[in-house]
């Protein structure tokens, strides 16, 4: 079993071959998987890791085909990488990488079937409805509780999405979202405190708290402004703290998910929790959550990095 703050690489003497980050791809998140991956190759070579690095472009496949590399990160965020896609080609070639296996990253990837696997085991997720532009917005607004998050079903960073809070709005909302994506759903506005919480193997590191100053965590939020504040360790109550914890873990393990990845959740006034999404390949810069829960326990970039590569070697996935 995997325990974080052992350093289970440094430790293993472990070597890994020739190790290829992949990264950039196509995705409207290419330019935060250039920033991923160039830190995460970074963070490899200090642990003495042999490292190609591979922008994956439009011809990712021909490029995959013609490198020889032993073991993959894949460092892709969005479409074509974080979807399951390399995933599976990877898989098909028999070539280990980190992270998910192809059909759960492709299930993380789809908010509504990863929102429809948690309500199947009574997992709590905001209420939500698929919109389609011939609906009757105002009822839907009703149905929802008069505010409403509007999102293409397959984008990350915040991309294409939209609070609403009539139905003018709900309309503008869903035809920004609908430019990037054919499904588009709209989600209960839950008022409260949000949380982002690391799982690395089957531990989950100490829960971030995300204090954002604009209205929600945007993209300006995420990668621009310096004005969001993080808390971790958070101070949510010990009680409240472990139900997170193992609310996140379930959540990623409901959905098939395994390696390393992060849960997105929120806190309503009444304390109870609400799971939004799972990031089966979360942003990896030295500014990103992921790295700020794992120093939280004592892992610096390089080493967490090298952890993640070294969950890949471990059978059970
Ligand atoms: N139902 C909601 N209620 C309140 N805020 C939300 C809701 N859904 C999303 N948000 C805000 O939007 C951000 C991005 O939403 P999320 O579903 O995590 O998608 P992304 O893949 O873009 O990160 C969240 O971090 C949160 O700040
Ligand atoms: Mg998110």
């Amino acid at each position: 079993m995997y325990q974080p703050g052992f350093k289970n690489f440094v430790n293993s003497g472990k070597s890994f071959g020739k190790v290829a980050v992949l990264y950039g791809g196509t995705s409207a998140e290419r330019d935060v998987s250039l920033k991923s991956g160039r830190a995460v190759a970074n963070g490899l070579r200090e642990q003495g890791i042999d490292i190609l690095e591979l922008d994956i472009g439009n011809q990712g496949v021909a490029q995959i085909l013609a490198a020889t590399f032993d073991r993959a990160f894949i460092a892709l965020h969005g479409e074509g990488g974080e979807d399951g896609k390399v995933q599976a080609l990877l898989q098909l070639l028999g070539i280990p990488f980190t992270g998910s296996l192809h059909t759960a990253s492709a299930i993380a990837m789809d908010k509504l079937k990863t929102k429809q696997i948690w309500l199947s085991a009574s997992l709590p997720t905001p209420d939500y409805r698929v919109l389609q532009s011939s609906d009757d917005f105002a009822a839907c607004l009703q149905a929802l509780g008069g505010s409403v998050f509007v999102k293409p079903v397959h984008e990350g960073s915040s991309i294409g999405m939209t609070c609403a809070n009539n139905k003018e709005e709900l309309k503008a909302a869903f035809e920004a979202a609908e430019k990037f994506d054919s499904e588009v759903f709209a989600e209960s506005t839950v008022v409260g405190r949000e949380f982002t919480v690391a799982i690395l193997g089957e531990t989950v590191l100490p829960p971030i708290e995300l204090l954002p100053s604009n209205r929600f965590y945007d993209y300006d939020a995420k990668y621009i402004s310096n004005e969001t504040r993080y808390l971790c360790p958070c101070n949510l109550t010990p009680d409240k703290n472990k139900e997170l914890c193992e609310l996140a873990l379930k959540s990623f393990k409901m959905i098939g998910c395994s390696g390393w990845g992060r849960v997105d959740a929120l806190q309503d006034e009444a304390g109870n929790f609400h799971l939004l999404e799972v990031n089966t390949v979360p942003g990896m810069t030295d500014h990103s959550l992921v790295p700020m829960a794992a120093r939280a326990v004592g892992l610096n970039f390089s080493e967490l990095v090298a952890e993640i590569l070294y969950i890949s070697t471990l059978g059970a996935r």
